[in-house]
């Protein structure tokens, strides 16, 4: 049986976890699944904030998503510390989010796994994926159109290094 020890490991990570990161999560797997690497690599997302824990991706984000052939099945959950232990990279959505993970990341070489989604955009000139939860469709189709090509990147770049 295949040790999941031995699988690359993405968390992705926004406020709420209801949105943007299990938006990135989905989109992802996805992709991971078209290249036939799901031995190889998994993912999974987490809030900073906790009060959604349990709760299914918002139900825009999910017809949003089902929209672009992405079925969001994902139960919220707050980061732990021993995320920056199970995971070998951990996105970002904002600059807050990534501040936030900066300060509870439990020893410097565990913040070196944080990343900045954006880091990943090549076409796109914003700096984070900004929060769609008080926008309208307009603001998930953006969310979506960034993810798409920042996980993208992130697995061609990921894919490179395996
Ligand atoms: P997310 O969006 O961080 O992309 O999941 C949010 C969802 C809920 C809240 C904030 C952001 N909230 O404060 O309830």
């Amino acid at each position: 049986m295949e040790e999941v020890s031995s699988k690359y490991k993405v968390l992705f990570v926004c406020l709420g976890n209801i949105c943007r990161s299990p938006a990135a999560q989905g989109i992802f797997e996805h992709i991971v699944r078209e290249n036939g690497m799901t031995d190889r690599i998994i993912a999974d997302s987490a809030g900073l904030y906790g009060g959604h824990a349990g709760q299914h991706p918002d139900r825009r984000m999910r017809t949003a998503a089902l929209y672009r052939g992405y079925g969001l099945k994902h139960s919220a959950r707050q980061v732990r510390s021993y995320d920056f232990r199970d995971f070998d990279l951990i996105i970002a959505m904002d600059d807050q989010n990534y501040e936030d993970l900066m300060h509870i990341a439990p020893s410097v070489e565990d913040s070196r796994k944080i990343r900045r989604m954006a880091s990943y955009f090549t076409t796109h000139k914003i700096s984070y994926v900004p929060d769609p939860y008080y926008m309208g469709a307009e603001g998930f189709s953006l969310v979506l159109d960034l993810l798409e090509e920042g996980c993208q990147n992130l697995f061609d770049t990921i894919k490179a290094e395996l």
